[in-house]
């Protein structure tokens, strides 16, 4: 069967701040998702948060940008925002960007990462596992860099040197500053790897479409990388993207995809989406709640049965000791860059910041500025 994996994403309001949805908008959504697995509309789905943003992952057979299955994760968002306009939570329906979208709701606020495959248990996918991967308080260049290092960088996935892998991905990045549709190149690793590396560095403009098996023409990753300032024109929070990446076999292992995430490298985001970070590996339902408003990521695994099933338990990879060095780590890199306040790289470029009220109140500034020498006009009078 041809199947395909969804993930919706969004932020609807959270308790006591931009932390984490409600228990009951958690269940709100899971009822509507049960009823659509009841209804046939979707053969499997499973919710989690990372911080005030809640992913729906789902399978189905309605193939990607399918206006059912995006219409009933509008929906479900919708119930969930009820419930967060009940009990007067922060930013409630937040993520919801216009009133009715028709159809597909990429473009309309949800962050969405899609990828199809044919399921058959057989082939070069005897067994079919994947990741998704859900970040909070970043922007969707955040994986620009971990996933180059795994699909393009055998320091860090020695896989690539194996037959099924040697010829490498095709990276499909994309132009998120471009609004007049999606703006994509497709650039192949290793031979195109310094032009891709040329365009991720950007992790505000370019960001990972998706990426290919060269050999299997199979599909490895999807990213929900757009600009929520691009669609409101403003500031209306960070995008906080998902990932779906599929592992083992003609693929990178899960700690070859995970292993990157060690750096907790810096990214745009944090408090006001304004500074740059690190980006800190957390298990699963991770409120943010620390000093600073830290980027987080999480990262659950599944395995997928022969109707499309999830299996009945899921990996929380970041849940692990392991991974507590890599936050002792992030929150030292985090304590030093936010000594610097707001100078210079400490916080983002103008350009990124021009959507939010810092433009306001540099623009009021700018237009007191005079030439030298020149009168001021209240003198001149
Ligand atoms: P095991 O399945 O024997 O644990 O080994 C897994 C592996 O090859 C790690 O990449
Ligand atoms: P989100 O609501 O998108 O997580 O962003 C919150 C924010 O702007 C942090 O200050
Ligand atoms: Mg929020
Ligand atoms: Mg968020
Ligand atoms: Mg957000
Ligand atoms: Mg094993």
């Amino acid at each position: 069967m041809r199947l395909t994996l969804s993930v919706i994403k969004a932020d609807v309001g959270s308790v006591g701040g931009h932390t984490k949805p409600s228990t009951r908008m958690m269940a709100a959504v899971e009822g509507e998702v049960a009823k659509a697995i009841c209804n046939g509309l979707l053969i499997d789905g499973f919710i989690c948060h990372t911080g005030d943003d809640i992913a729906i992952i789902m399978t189905h057979t309605r193939g990607e940008g399918s206006s059912e299955v995006h219409q009933f994760a509008w929906k479900a968002f919708l119930a969930a925002t009820a419930v967060a306009k009940n009990s007067g939570l922060y930013g409630a329906g937040q993520d919801l960007l216009v009133d009715a979208p028709s159809g597909n709701v990429r473009g309309a606020g949800p962050g969405v990462a899609e990828l199809s495959f044919e399921h058959s248990l057989s082939g070069s996918r005897p067994a079919e596992s994947f990741m998704v991967f859900a970040a909070d308080k970043c922007g969707p260049g955040a994986y620009n860099l971990p996933l180059y290092l795994t699909f393009a960088d055998p320091m860090y996935c020695a896989g690539l040197m194996l037959p099924p892998m040697i010829k490498g991905f095709r990276f499909h990045v994309i132009d998120m500053d471009h609004t007049a549709g999606d703006s994509v190149i497709e650039l192949d690793a290793p031979a195109d790897g310094y032009h891709i590396a040329a365009l991720l560095r950007d992790n505000e403009r370019f960001g990972i479409d998706r990426i290919v098996s060269r050999t299997y023409d199979e599909v490895a990753v999807a990213v929900s990388a757009q600009r929520l300032h691009s669609i409101a024109g403003k500031y209306t929070g960070k995008d906080d993207p998902v990932a779906i990446v599929r592992n083992q076999g003609i693929f990178p292992a899960p700690e070859e995809i995970v292993s990157p995430f060690a750096k907790a490298h810096f990214v745009g985001g944090d408090a006001r989406g304004s500074h740059v970070m690190p980006l800190m590996p957390v298990p699963l339902n991770t409120p943010v709640t620390g000093m600073y408003c830290l980027p987080i990521v999480s990262c659950a695994g599944f395995s997928i049965d022969k109707n499309g099933r999830f299996s009945e338990s899921y990996t929380d990879f970041f849940d692990n000791p392991a991974w507590d060095e890599v936050r002792r780590r992030a929150q030292r890199k985090a304590i030093e860059m936010r000594s610097q306040g707001w100078s210079g790289a400490a916080m983002l470029p103008y350009s990124e910041l021009e959507y939010g009220g810092f433009r306001d109140t540099v623009s009021a500034l700018l237009k007191r500025f005079r030439l030298r020498g020149e009168r001021k006009p209240e003198a001149a009078e």
